[in-house]
């Protein structure tokens, strides 16, 4: 049988370009050689595109930081994308999981794995997940949206009715609505990057003037105490739900660095929870995916409150990590689907649109 020419993409402008890497030589290394005829290209955080020439049989899991060599530079991506049958964009964060890849490939007409255009644009704007998943009568912690406006903030109700507030008298609105502590999110963002717990109102200016910095849309939560827990959804319209994990950040919250840095950082899958909070959690989960016009596969991360067991969604990651060790495929291979097998039914995925 002819193999399929696949193009798998990693690296990419984001903060989360180490990230990827990681994901992507994961990718690389688990696929299957004897199916696919693959093309790695690396996109470095310039934007420039390198066909990445490593021999796929030696590749080795790198750590996060850890900068790809034997790069080749590109001169026209377009006619490397042209020449494969589908493209696993490995990228997470801006220009990777926010819909604008996934417009290149709408535009050449190429198969991709994961979700379209309005998903990945959707879900990676943390305030317009919101809207959506309020629409869908979701559970999720009470938030603000504000966005910076020159100096001052324009603060966005929940009608979209706007005010435009000094930093002072936004903070006010803000604890009234949310009380303390809150988490301040740069709306398009992930990786925990420019997000910040604040536990008094000084702090909170910091935290509003820090996420600025990243992003002019901001989104504020009220703090949850509860445990952290995520799902793992796969297909197109039949979508199945695996079973539920938990994350133990070894941090206050589950920052960068507990992320990417601390050994001490753990998952536990299944998780420990009533069989009725882990069905309601993937049944949430599926319909969310729904919601924000899902395809393909998306992990959906939630809080369990620790004194109600109430479940609120936390956010839902289109291209969710996919190292050996990530959640995402290690949730699938307690459900009986290894990691090889996990990419050939993504890639499948794509193929059947
Ligand atoms: N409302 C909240 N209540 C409690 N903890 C939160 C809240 N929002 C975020 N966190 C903590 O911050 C981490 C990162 O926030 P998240 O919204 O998941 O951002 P990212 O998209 O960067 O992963 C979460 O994993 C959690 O530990
Ligand atoms: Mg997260």
């Amino acid at each position: 049988m002819e193999k399929l020419k696949l193009a798998v993409i990693f690296g990419g402008m984001s903060t989360e370009h180490d990230v990827s890497i990681v994901s992507g030589s994961s990718v690389l290394k688990n696929l299957n050689k004897d199916k696919y005829d693959i093309t790695p290209i690396y996109i470095d955080q310039n934007g420039d595109w390198f066909l990445y020439t490593k021999n796929l049989n030696e590749i080795e899991i790198p750590e996060v930081g850890e900068q790809p060599t034997e790069l080749e530079s590109i001169s026209n991506p377009i006619e490397i994308l042209k020449k494969v049958d589908v493209v696993f964009p490995v990228l997470h964060g801006l220009y990777g999981e926010d819909g604008t890849i996934q417009g290149l490939f709408e535009l050449l007409k190429i198969p991709y794995v994961g979700c379209r255009v309005l998903g990945s644009s959707l879900c990676m704007d943390k305030a317009y997940t919101k809207v959506v998943l309020d629409k869908a009568k979701i559970n999720q912690a009470q938030y603000a949206y504000i966005r910076k406006f020159d100096d001052k903030y324009i603060l966005v109700d929940d009608e979209f009715n706007e005010s435009i507030l000094d930093i002072e008298e936004l903070c006010e609105k803000v604890i009234d609505k949310c009380g303390l502590p809150v988490f301040v999110k740069p709306s398009n963002s992930g990786s925990s990057v420019g997000i910040n717990k604040a536990k008094d109102k000084e702090q909170l200016k910091n935290a509003i003037e820090y996420a600025s910095k990243f992003d002019k849309k901001i989104v504020i939560e009220e703090n949850i105490n509860a445990r952290e827990v995520e799902c793992a959804v796969i297909g197109n319209e039949i979508v199945e739900a695996s079973c539920v994990g938990e994350i133990l950040p070894a941090e206050d919250f589950y920052s960068f660095d507990a992320k990417y840095k601390n050994a001490e950082s753990r998952v536990v899958i299944p998780a420990n929870l009533d069989e009725s909070i882990s069905e309601e959690i993937r049944k949430t989960a599926i319909k969310a995916f729904k919601a924000v016009d899902g395809k393909g596969l998306s992990r959906v991360d939630f809080f369990v409150e620790k004194e109600t067991n109430k479940i609120y969604l936390n956010e839902i990651n289109t291209l969710p990590g996919f190292t050996t060790i990530s959640m995402y495929p290690q949730l699938w291979e307690k459900c009986g689907k290894g990691y090889s097998e996990l990419l050939d039914e993504l890639i499948e995925n794509a193929l059947n649109f």
